[in-house]
């Protein structure tokens, strides 16, 4: 089964053509980073602006070499994220459901970002197939979150962020530090010429499988106004702070509801630190999609998709956008 998946939840316009869940036979992103960089982040009228002008050349791209009676089926994120994009997105699918005839389905992005593991090319190495149950980290700009994962379609959530999302950590740390944004790449690069000798807090919240990374963005803020530190110490420090917390409190919750495999997710496990940390710390194994996988896309929309249809979850002409979904 062929399935085309539509993303457009932020900044990036993505379509893929995904075959039964795990192949994929193209993957286009349009990223709008460069047009957002100059403001130090995503400006959502900016945003949805540009998916209107994206979104027809990217679906066509990714349909090149594959003619629309071999497409069985559309979906597409219809939240959480910014409400004018997502509903560049949503009425592209519905518009080319209706056209085509097919069945659509509305993916939570979040429940996508979790599927990229479902993908071909794992990148621990091992291309092992999910295994339930399993604990997945889901780390991206605006979500920090655990979810025990029983079968297909089955979220339960066991902690999320109580303020910033880390990848909202790294990206207000680095526009802190003035290395513009998006800011885990930069924090990211800048460490790689520093080491991490300053000790931010770490924030355990004992008996909780929640976060929390506001306590280290306010050290850093002071360490930075006090002076005299380089940036790349302060980057490195940060990103283990970060990192550090991540790997501990995920490992623990997958301790304690013996799981079979952690799955990594989301921007933030791009991260070479935090995989390298995971692959080294976890007692069971660690899957982790590339960093193109990690980073927003469609094939992850598509993979979900796929799941979706599997489970006989369709969309009627109805699908509206939910800007704060939330999953489990
Ligand atoms: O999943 P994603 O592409 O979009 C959202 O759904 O939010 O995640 C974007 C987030 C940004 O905050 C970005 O700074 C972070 O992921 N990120 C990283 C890295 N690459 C992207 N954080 C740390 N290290 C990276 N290499
Ligand atoms: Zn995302």
């Amino acid at each position: 089964m062929k399935v085309l998946g539509i993303e457009t939840s932020c900044d990036e316009t993505a379509a893929a053509i995904v075959e039964d869940g795990s192949s994929i036979i193209s993957n286009v992103v349009a990223s709008q980073i460069d047009i957002h960089a100059r403001y130090g982040g995503v400006v959502p009228e900016v945003a949805s602006r540009q998916h209107l002008l994206t979104i027809v050349p990217v679906i066509s791209q990714a349909m090149a070499g594959v003619s629309w009676p071999d497409i069985n089926g559309i979906a597409v994120t219809f939240g959480p994220g910014l409400a004018g994009s997502l509903l560049v997105g949503v009425n592209a699918a519905k518009a080319i459901a209706l056209a085509k005839n097919l069945p659509l389905t509305g993916v939570n992005h979040l429940e996508a970002h979790i599927y990229a593991n479902w993908l071909d090319s794992s990148r621990s190495g091992k291309n092992e197939p999910v295994k339930f149950p399993c604990l997945c980290l889901v780390v991206s700009g605006g979500h920090s979150d655990l979810v025990l994962m029983k079968r297909h379609g089955q979220f339960e959530k066991l902690g999320q962020t109580r303020d910033d999302a880390a990848g909202e950590a790294f990206d207000k740390a680095a526009r802190i530090l003035g290395l513009g944004y998006p800011g885990g790449p930069a924090i990211e690069r800048a460490s790689s010429s520093g080491t991490p000798c300053l000790s931010l807090p770490r924030a355990w919240l004992k008996d909780s499988h929640d976060f929390s990374f506001s306590g280290p963005k306010t050290a850093l803020w002071h360490l930075v106004q006090q002076g005299g530190v380089s940036v790349a110490d302060v980057a490195a420090s940060f990103q283990l702070a970060i990192v550090d917390v991540l790997v501990t409190k995920t490992i623990e919750a997958a301790r304690q509801s013996k799981v079979e495999q952690i799955l990594l997710s989301g921007g933030v496990a791009a991260n070479k630190m935090l995989t390298q940390q995971f692959l080294a710390k976890s007692p069971v194994p660690v899957l982790i999609p590339p960093p193109h996988l990690c980073t927003d896309n469609a094939a992850m929309v598509a993979a979900c998709g796929y799941y979706h249809f599997q489970a006989g979850k369709t969309n009627g002409y109805d699908l509206d956008v939910v800007p704060s979904l939330s999953l489990g």
